[in-house]
């Protein structure tokens, strides 16, 4: 699978709307980033604790307009230099999804441009090209979001083999409900994140590994068993220090990613280990697994925080790879958002 059809640069317009950030972005050649905006709702969402859908899908028709416009300005670009435009067609939620599908159509549709249905997991990994000009695969994997935890093997750019994933909840889903149990504002990782920074990781909420000799992981029960803890202190009136309680679970919640990845690596024969999504913002996850990478003598590779986070050029990039491989072109009348993909 190559890199580059041509000579030529080629200019992707991504668009992202999975969640609850619009983006709009121009990436060049898969990895220099020309201009990526971000119409971020967090403030709105913040006032319900966390994300709901219906106040997504419509900020995202209020938002995404002005985002293409705002990127084309900020590029000193018009459609008509773009080679071809990619978006996420999944998975997310679906109404916020269906907002940015059907805007991507109309866009190829009126311009005769390739349109690219993006799955948004391989958008987060592709950050890294973008990171990291000179990373190639194959590597090692991890993906971790507020939907997703999964353990890939990426062995050229645009195939990659599942190794493990979530028997339940998604990592950032229980960093998020543990933030809100704790009090915290949302988006939880990054308050847990400042709140461990006060405490030590002092209590331990589960005994037993789960999946002990193979890839899959869990956060359900650690999540319950946070839970649990906070209620059963409530109800005796006893004072929780909420510090130690999000660096236990931080810990936790982190070692069980570093050790399963570690363990592939080492197994599946690779030196590269590469971080993605939202949750590889978190800094102890990332010295961690840097830390635990060095023992196998492997190199750990995580983008900057705002390339972690959703976004529309990791989208462009991916849109990249696909259009000089020839895959993933989509019909620009016919493509349909799917909440839900195959991993
Ligand atoms: O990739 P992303 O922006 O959206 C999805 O695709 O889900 O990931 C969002 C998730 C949320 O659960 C958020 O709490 C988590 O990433 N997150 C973090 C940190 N920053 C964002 N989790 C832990 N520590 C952080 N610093
Ligand atoms: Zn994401």
């Amino acid at each position: 699978m190559q890199e580059q059809k041509n000579n030529k640069d080629i200019y992707i317009l991504g668009i992202e709307s999975s969640c609850d950030d619009t983006g709009i972005a121009i990436v060049k050649n898969g990895r220099e980033v020309i201009a990526n905006v971000v119409a971020s709702q967090i403030d709105i969402h913040k006032l319900y604790g966390g994300v709901v859908p219906e106040i997504a899908s419509r900020n995202h028709v209020m938002n995404i307009d002005g985002a293409l416009t705002e990127c084309l300005n900020r590029a000193n670009m018009t459609l008509k230099d773009i080679d071809a435009i990619a978006v996420t067609y999944g998975a997310g939620l679906l109404g916020a999804l269906i907002v940015g599908v059907n805007f991507a159509k109309a866009l190829a549709y009126s311009t005769g441009k390739p349109l690219i249905a993006v799955n948004h997991i391989e958008g987060h990994i592709c950050a890294n090209y973008i990171e990291f000009n000179q990373l190639e695969p194959p590597f090692v994997c991890l993906i971790v979001s507020g939907g997703h935890t999964a353990l890939v093997e990426q062995t050229d750019f645009v195939t990659r083999k599942l190794i493990g994933t979530t028997t339940d909840d998604a990592i950032g889903e229980a960093f998020d409900k543990v933030a809100r149990e704790c009090g915290l504002e949302y988006p939880g990782g990054p308050n847990i994140q400042k709140q461990a920074a006060l405490g030590t990781p002092c209590i331990k909420f589960i005994t037993k590994p789960h999946d002990k000799n193979g890839y899959n992981f869990s956060y359900s029960g650690l999540k319950t068993a946070v839970i649990n803890y906070l209620h059963n202190a409530d109800q005796r009136g006893e004072v929780v220090s909420i510090p130690d309680v999000c660096a236990s679970f931080q810990k936790e919640a982190v070692d069980q990613v570093v050790e399963k990845t570690v363990k592939a690596c080492k197994n599946y024969g690779y030196y590269k280990i590469v971080l993605a999504g939202g949750v590889s913002a978190n800094a102890a996850l990332r010295e961690t697994m840097k830390a635990e990478a060095a023992k196998i003598g492997a190199e750990v590779y995580c983008p900057r925080i705002g390339l972690c986070t959703d976004n529309a050029a990791m989208i462009a990039s991916r849109g990249y790879f696909d259009y000089v491989n020839n895959k993933n072109i989509a019909d620009p009348l016919t493509l349909e958002a799917q909440s839900t993909l195959p991993l």
